[in-house]
């Protein structure tokens, strides 16, 4: 009785540790927001908890919460596979569990025209450097002019600008322009503030460190409540009478020496488990 409730315990709180996590993070294969049609694009949400049912979806012009794998995309479980990205592809998409909980929300854009500008898919951190590249589908080295919410705020000669030590300031909406070739779609760029904890590692390292105990725990908890079951199940069995039973099957072109010599090996390895 008292090892029930123990065991009954260790469940309750491997399960706790296991399952109280319920979040999920948005990858896409894309380094850049903006891309040019035709290309292949592997959505990607990164769960904590895989019965959650975590499903792709997205807004665009057209379409709302649309579930990957209904009217686009591949769906293959969590992740999602666009293997001919489109201009109507064009949108916000995200993850939601079947209970409603989002992942954070990634804009990508398909261009239209032949010039794009590549901007980082996911937020900036404040203090980086963050370099964008204008280009066309044949070039990325050509004089280019950068526009930060409307106006021109740099030309550069080969197609990239670099902001160091990115501010809040930074944040918004830019375009840039080639000559001869046209201007690319707008790209909303997010800093995202440092955490203003005391703590000098970096914020990714405690964070992944999380993911990693959460992944963990997920592998071997299962393992280790089957352990638990099995080993609680072996001290109730009833002792005695319950021999493990050696058999061997003769196949027909043994040896009547060979079976034998077969058999003591058996017998040799039942009988050092029980002693
Ligand atoms: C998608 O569209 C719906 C309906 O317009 C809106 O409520 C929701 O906030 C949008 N989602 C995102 C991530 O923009
Ligand atoms: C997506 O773009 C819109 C504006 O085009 C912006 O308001 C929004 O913050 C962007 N979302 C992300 C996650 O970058």
């Amino acid at each position: 009785m008292m090892e029930e409730t123990s065991l009954l315990l260790l469940l309750f709180v491997s399960s706790l540790l296991c399952c109280t996590t319920n979040q999920a993070n948005l990858t896409v294969s894309s380094s850049s927001s903006q891309m040019f049609k035709g290309g292949f694009v592997y959505l990607s949400c990164e769960e904590d908890d895989s019965s959650a049912g975590w499903t792709l979806r997205r807004n665009t012009t057209t379409e709302t919460r649309a579930e990957c794998g209904v009217k686009w995309g591949k769906s293959t479980g969590s992740s999602c596979i666009i293997s001919y990205i489109q201009r109507a592809d064009s949108g916000v998409y995200w993850c939601e569990s079947r209970e409603g909980a989002t992942s954070n929300s990634i804009n990508i854009t398909v261009a239209g025209g032949s010039v794009i500008l590549q901007s980082p898919v996911l937020p900036v951190m404040e203090g980086d450097d963050v370099t964008l590249h204008c280009k066309t589908e044949t070039s990325n080295l050509l004089l280019a002019d950068f526009y930060k919410d409307g106006s021109l705020i740099r030309t550069e000669p080969a197609g990239h600008m670099t902001i160091h030590h990115v501010s809040k300031s930074d944040e918004g909406l830019y375009t840039c322009h080639v000559s001869s070739h046209g201007e690319s779609p707008p790209s909303w760029m997010t800093v995202a503030s440092k955490p203003t904890t005391t703590a000098p590692p970096p914020a990714s390292a405690p964070l992944q460190l999380v993911f990693i105990l959460a992944y963990h725990l997920m592998v071997f908890c299962p393992y280790f409540i089957s352990t638990l079951i099995m080993v609680s199940s072996y001290r109730h069995r009833p002792t005695g009478n319950d021999l493990p039973v050696p058999m061997a099957i003769p196949l027909p072109n043994q040896t009547a020496e060979g079976l034998a010599e077969e058999y003591d090996g058996i017998m040799a390895v039942t009988t050092e488990h029980h002693f």
